[in-house]
């Protein structure tokens, strides 16, 4: 197996984190493989805030809508999207850039910092913040939203085995054409193809 594909299948979200802290060399290289992610026409339309005193920690873990994470990681980034960068002509004419462009972007971003702490022998939780509150309590100005926040850690020994797998490729590949293969959405795939 190739390194990215080991990697990547290494890869589990972590609910369990130790309490060791995350040092700061290890977060500014976090911070620089987000910074190298691709957006579109390179705006580059993110700003991350690293949190890490123990109760912002606790409380943005709060403030996430789906929480599984119930060992707080020891740092988290919030990726914030300047949606403000919408209204940049200069780039494209008098086009605006729709907003669903920039919930792409900070997908590239979380997800280069995901790998990038992987990479570094680090575990991370990818959670979604409520609508608007998180904004709130990080002071993110009016026009900007915090739409996905990285939580960074040790894993603890307490981790339980992560039994979510995947479907199969077979299931979700067509070649040319689109040809649906899945009787329907099976939602959380848990304990499923876990190979
Ligand atoms: C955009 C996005 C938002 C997510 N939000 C949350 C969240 O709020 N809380 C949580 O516990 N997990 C969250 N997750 C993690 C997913 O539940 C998890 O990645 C998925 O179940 C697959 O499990 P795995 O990461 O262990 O492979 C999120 C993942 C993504 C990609």
């Amino acid at each position: 197996m190739n390194d990215f594909l080991s990697l990547a299948k290494q890869r589990r979200t972590t609910v369990e984190f130790d309490t060791k802290p995350v040092g700061m060399n290890l977060i500014k290289s976090i911070l620089e493989a987000g910074r190298w992610a691709p957006s579109i026409f390179n705006l580059q339309p993110w700003h991350f805030i690293v949190v890490q005193d123990k109760e912002s920690v606790e409380l943005l873990t709060k403030l996430c809508a789906y929480n599984r994470v119930f060992g707080q990681p020891a740092a988290m980034i919030a990726i914030v999207s300047d949606l403000t960068f919408a209204e940049l002509k200069s780039f494209y004419g008098e086009a605006k850039l729709p907003a669903d462009e920039h919930m792409k972007c900070m997908g590239m971003a979380a997800l280069n910092i995901v790998y990038a702490a992987e990479s570094l022998g680090l575990k991370t939780a990818i959670m979604s913040p409520r609508k608007g509150v998180a904004e709130k309590m990080l002071g993110v100005p009016e026009g900007q939203k915090c739409e996905v926040i990285v939580g960074i850690g040790y894993e603890s020994e307490t981790e339980p085995k992560n039994e979510i797998g995947r479907l199969p490729l077979n299931d979700i590949v067509s070649y040319g054409k689109y040809k649906r293969k899945r009787a329907k959405l099976t939602g959380h795939p848990v304990k499923q193809n876990v190979d």
